[in-house]
């Protein structure tokens, strides 16, 4: 943990940003008309080939302070996991300004590493033909992590993770949920300040989601570690983010509360009733029936508002058998975002 050289005199709130070069803390991550274009080769024809460019990430700019826990979600290939690899240094900017922790990071991969850990879902950092452990060891000269400090990291991974049965099994021998839980370890070796979580829940069953999302929020809660988590599923972004933003074709459509989106996105929940029977298509106020297949109906709903009511009106009026509530998917609330936005 770094300690302010200022003195802090305004207990903290007053305490004026220096623009990020120190990375103070209203500013930790900091991107401002951040851009990066890919030059692409595509088949043109059975011989040619054509350049073309690809704007994978388009201006992006905002601040994440320190300890916050922010969602970064988008279909896909919106630019999410570009911009992470950007934020790590693995890939340089093409316009821009950026700075993690006062760090450039494409400048100062090294340095940046030794406070920042990062999880891809899809690709792991572990090594395949290894047992777990020993990569936890490769790690912990690679990054050198002070032994006592190592150890102790390692503990608390193992003890919350649920890793100890593990340790010795060679990482091609996981299932997906027990390799993620691995790869979050590894990147948490090292105590970083910053952890990029790029689709850490992919294909994972929903005991295993809920082990990592618990392990995430305490994570930020006690060591107050700055998470940017992107994902596809909405679930975790209600679970541990306050703040969300979404990205399409590399630009920040959204930037705010998670019950903020819902509304801009004007997403729709769904009441799934099971009658006693087939009955015509119910018509309540504040619903539409969408679906209706035998018994089963599919009543849409304004995201925004309580379940109860509708719940409850169903119930009185109708012979039911059963209920639930379907959340809006996350890329149905995105896709609608931007066609509104496209319309305008
Ligand atoms: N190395 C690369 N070379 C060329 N194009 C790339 C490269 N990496 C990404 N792209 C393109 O940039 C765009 C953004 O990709 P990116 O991987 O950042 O999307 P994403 O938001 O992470 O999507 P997903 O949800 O599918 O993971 C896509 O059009 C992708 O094809
Ligand atoms: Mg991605």
């Amino acid at each position: 943990m770094s300690v302010s050289a200022d003195g802090d005199a305004g207990g903290g709130h007053a305490r004026r940003d220096t623009g990020g070069d120190t990375g103070g803390d209203a500013g930790f991550i900091e991107l401002d008309g951040i851009e990066k274009v890919f030059d692409v080769r595509r088949r043109a024809g059975l011989l040619r080939r054509e350049k073309h460019q690809v704007r994978a990430v388009d201006g992006i700019s905002f601040r994440v302070p320190r300890g916050e826990m922010v969602g970064y979600i988008g279909p896909n290939g919106a630019g999410k996991s570009t911009t992470i690899k950007m934020l790590t240094g693995i890939l340089t900017p093409s316009g821009g300004r950026l700075r993690v922790a006062g760090i450039d990071p494409s400048r100062e991969r090294t340095r940046l590493a030794q406070r920042i850990g990062v999880v891809f879902g899809q690709r792991t950092t572990l090594w395949w033909d290894l047992p777990l452990i020993d990569s936890y060891r490769l790690m912990h000269r690679m990054y050198r992590v002070p032994d006592a400090r190592f150890r102790v990291n390692l503990e608390r991974c193992v003890e919350l993770l649920d890793l100890a049965e593990l340790l010795d099994v060679p990482v091609r021998q996981l299932s997906l949920g027990q390799r993620m839980r691995g790869d979050i370890a590894a990147a948490l070796l090292h105590d970083p300040e910053v952890l990029y979580l790029d689709e850490p829940t992919i294909g994972l069953d929903v005991v295993s989601k809920a082990k990592v999302r618990e392990f995430l929020r305490d994570l930020n809660a006690e060591r107050g570690t700055t998470v940017l988590l992107t994902t596809h599923d909405l679930t975790d972004i209600e679970q541990l983010c306050k703040r969300v933003m979404v990205i399409d074709h590399g630009r920040l459509l959204y930037d705010g509360a998670l019950a903020g989106l819902h509304e801009v996105g004007e997403s729709e929940r769904t009441l799934v009733v099971d009658l006693e029977r087939e009955l015509p298509p119910i018509g309540l106020p504040g619903a539409r029936t969408v679906r209706v297949e035998g018994p089963r109906q599919w009543l849409a709903f304004p995201a925004t508002e309580s379940a109860a009511p509708l719940v409850a009106r169903v119930a009185a009026e109708y012979p039911l058998v059963d209920l639930s509530v379907r959340e809006p998917d996350i890329e149905a609330v995105i896709a609608k975002m931007y066609v509104d936005r496209s319309a305008v």
